[in-house]
C-alpha cells in the first residue's frame, strides 16, 4: 500500500441512519479524527440514490453517481452503507480495484461474498473491514482477529439479532403471543414492517457465517449455516422454559467439531444464570470461548444509527492509520477450508413436550421410544390430569438425527396425542452446547 501523505479522503455511499451519523462525525469531529489517524480526514463525497440536500453537508459533495465517486482515484477509503447485494458488491469491488480501502456495515454482502471480497482486497493491497456488520456497536470481529490472534477460539455463542431478542423478551415478560410481541416491536421501531429476515433466523445466520469465518480463519459458505426462526414459539414454550429455570433466546453457535467447523442458529432454552440470559431487549450479546482466554462476553447495542456509526468509525480510523503508515492492510486470511460438520451430528440436550392420554403404562411406552433410539432421559414432568395431561421431558445430549427418530416414534404411539415441540437447551462449556 502506498503511504498517504496529506489529507485522507473518505467517500460515503448512503445517507440513511448510520450514514447520516457517520457524516456528522466526519464533519463535526474532524480534529479529533485527525489526531486519532495521524492525518486530516476529509469527506470527499456522499453518494445518494436521489438528489437531495443533506443537513450540514456542502451540496457540492453530494452526488448520485456512486460509481464515479469510488473510481475517481483520489479516494482513500470508501464507506459503504447502502446495504443489500447489488449495487453494493459492484461498488465495493470497483473501489478496491481503484486502490481504495473499504469499510462496510453490509452483513448480507459480507456473508454472501466476503471470501471473494477478501481475495480482491489482498490482491489490491487495500483494507476491508466490517465490524458494524455483526452486532452493531459491539466490538467482536476485531477482538477475534486481533486480540485473540495468539489464542485459539473454540466456540462463539451469540444473540446477534436484536429484533427477535426484543420479541422473546416481551413474550417472557407478558406471557403473550409471538404476534402480539411482534406488533409491539414494530410500533416501537425495533422490527421492520417486513420482519421476515429477522424472525426467520436468516439475519442471524448471515452474522454467524461471518463470525465463524473470522473465528476459525476458514471459508464458510452462507448456505452451510442451518437456521430456524422463532415464529412457531408460543406462550406454552415460554412457560416450559420458565418451569426449567430458563428463558428462550434465538442463539447462534459456531464451533470447532472434531473434524471441522459447524455454524447454526435456532431458538434455545437458556438457563437463567447463563451470561446470554442477561441480554435483554434489543441488545446483542456474544460469548467467545477460547483455549487460553476462557470465556469472554461482549454485550451491547446491536443496531441503531448512532451506535452502529461507532463501529463504522472505528474501522475507518483503523484503515486510515494503515494508509498513513503505508502498511499493507492486515487482511483476514480465510485460507483454510475446514470441513463443515453435518448439523445432525451436533449433540444437545432437548426439551420435548407433548399431550398424552393419562393412564397406566403411558410413561413406560414413551420412555421406551427414547431408550430404543439410544436417547437417555434426564427429567420427566407431568402437568395437568386426564385430557389435559402434558408431559415435558428433558434428554441428555443427543444428536438432531436421534431426536428426529424419537419424535417419529412418539408420533406412532396411540397414547401421544400431539408431539408439541422439541427445543434445544443451551449447555455450558463442560458439555455439548447444542
Ligand atoms: N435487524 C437487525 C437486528 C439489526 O434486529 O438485530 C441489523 O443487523
Amino acid at each position: 500500500m502506498k503511504r498517504t501523505t496529506g489529507a485522507l479522503r473518505v467517500a460515503l455511499l448512503g445517507h440513511g441512519t448510520v450514514g447520516a451519523e457517520t457524516a456528522r462525525a466526519l464533519t463535526g469531529r474532524a480534529a479529533e479524527l485527525a489526531t486519532r489517524t495521524g492525518a486530516p480526514v476529509e469527506l470527499a463525497g456522499i453518494a445518494v440514490r436521489r438528489p437531495r440536500e443533506l443537513p450540514g453537508i456542502d451540496g457540492s459533495l453530494v452526488t448520485t453517481d456512486a460509481h464515479g465517486l469510488v473510481t475517481r482515484g483520489d479516494v482513500d477509503v470508501v464507506v459503504e452503507l447502502i446495504g443489500g447485494i447489488e449495487p453494493a458488491r459492484s461498488l465495493v469491488t470497483a473501489a478496491m480495484e481503484a486502490g481504495a480501502s473499504v469499510v462496510t456495515a453490509n452483513k448480507a454482502l459480507i456473508a454472501a461474498d466476503g471470501v471473494e471480497l477478501h481475495r480482491i482486497a489482498r490482491k489490491q493491497g487495500v483494507g476491508l473491514a466490517y465490524e458494524a456488520a455483526v452486532a452493531g456497536a459491539v466490538p467482536v470481529l476485531r477482538p477475534l482477529r486481533q486480540s485473540l490472534a495468539g489464542d485459539r477460539p473454540l466456540r462463539v455463542t451469540g444473540i446477534v439479532n436484536g429484533t427477535t431478542n426484543f420479541i422473546l423478551d416481551r413474550m417472557a415478560d407478558s406471557g403473550g403471543t409471538f404476534q402480539g410481541a411482534l406488533h409491539e416491536a414494530q410500533r416501537l421501531g425495533y422490527a421492520e414492517a417486513d420482519p421476515t429476515a429477522d424472525v426467520s433466523g436468516a439475519d442471524a445466520a448471515a452474522k454467524m457465517a461471518i463470525l465463524a469465518r473470522i473465528a476459525f480463519d476458514t471459508e464458510l459458505p452462507l448456505e452451510e449455516v442451518r437456521f430456524e426462526g422463532i415464529t412457531h414459539i408460543g406462550p406454552s414454550d415460554v412457560a416450559h422454559a420458565d418451569a426449567n429455570g430458563c428463558v428462550i433466546k434465538l442463539v447462534g453457535i459456531c464451533d470447532r467439531t472434531p473434524d471441522g467447523v459447524s455454524a447454526r442458529v435456532h431458538p434455545m432454552l437458556v438457563p437463567r444464570g447463563h451470561a446470554l440470559a442477561g441480554v435483554r431487549g434489543a441488545d446483542n450479546g456474544i460469548l467467545v470461548e477460547a483455549l487460553a482466554a476462557g470465556e469472554l462476553m461482549f454485550h451491547g447495542a446491536g443496531a441503531g444509527g448512532l451506535a452502529t456509526s461507532s463501529a463504522v468509525l472505528g474501522d475507518l480510523v483503523e484503515l486510515c492509520r494503515e494508509r498513513v503508515a503505508g502498511r499493507g492492510a492486515a487482511q483476514a486470511e480465510l485460507s483454510r477450508v475446514l470441513p463443515h460438520g453435518p448439523r445432525s451430528q451436533v449433540a444437545a440436550r432437548h426439551h420435548i413436550s407433548m399431550f398424552v392420554t393419562d393412564e397406566p403404562g403411558v410413561l413406560s411406552r414413551i420412555s421406551a421410544v427414547f431408550a430404543d433410539r439410544g436417547v437417555s432421559l434426564e427429567t420427566v414432568r407431568q402437568e395437568g390430569l386426564g385430557a389435559e395431561a402434558e408431559l415435558a421431558l428433558v434428554t441428555h445430549p443427543a444428536t438432531d438425527a436421534a431426536i428426529t427418530e424419537v419424535i417419529a416414534g412418539l408420533g406412532e404411539l396411540t397414547c401421544t396425542r400431539e408431539v408439541i415441540r422439541s427445543i434445544r437447551l443451551l449447555g455450558t462449556r463442560k458439555e455439548p452446547v447444542g
